[in-house]
């Protein structure tokens, strides 16, 4: 089994002024994945610590599998996604970050604005995708093979 949160990091989403269509696409996306339990989710606003302490939550409480962010990872200042992901991570996975920013310059150039990251705290690997549904289809399904094994490395 592999056990999933999924974080959208959202001003709007979390005020309720727009719909999580991206939450909503990565929860289906991941039906592709073997024995795949989405076992938490929210939506919180673009605020490092709240962002952070979800993360530290479903990983050393929840000890989920997986954690999949969509959001905030781009330029503007409201955008932490990152640095709150780096307060949370012990050791970075840059290829997973690298891998979705290389695929994702063949839809469009603006793909090299997201600053997103994965890495690994205990035996969660936690992974940061762009903000909008588009752009969580076209990262995701991209590394989607690779996270059976990667999960398993962690186990
Ligand atoms: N990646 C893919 N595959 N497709 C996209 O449409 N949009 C980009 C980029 N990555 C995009 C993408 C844009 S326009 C921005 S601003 C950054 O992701 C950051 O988005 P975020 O702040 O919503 O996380």
């Amino acid at each position: 089994m592999i056990t999933i949160g999924v974080l959208t990091i959202s001003d709007g989403a979390s005020h309720g002024q727009r719909e999580d269509l991206s939450g909503a696409r990565i929860r289906f996306l991941v039906t592709q994945l073997p024995e795949a339990v989405i076992q938490a989710g929210a939506i919180v606003p673009d605020e490092r610590d709240q962002i952070s302490a979800l993360l530290r939550e479903w990983s050393d409480e929840k000890r989920l599998n997986l954690i999949l962010t969509t959001g905030g990872t781009g330029l503007a200042p409201r955008d932490v996604t990152p640095e709150a992901t780096l307060d949370v991570i012990e050791r970075e996975a840059p290829g997973i970050a690298e891998a979705m920013r290389f695929n994702s310059l063949q839809y469009t150039p603006m793909a090299m604005l997201s600053r997103g990251l994965a890495g690994v705290r205990g035996n969660s690997l936690i992974i940061n995708l762009p903000g909008s549904p588009k752009a969580v289809k076209e990262c995701l399904e991209y590394i989607l093979p690779v996270l059976p094994h990667a999960i398993n490395l962690l186990i």
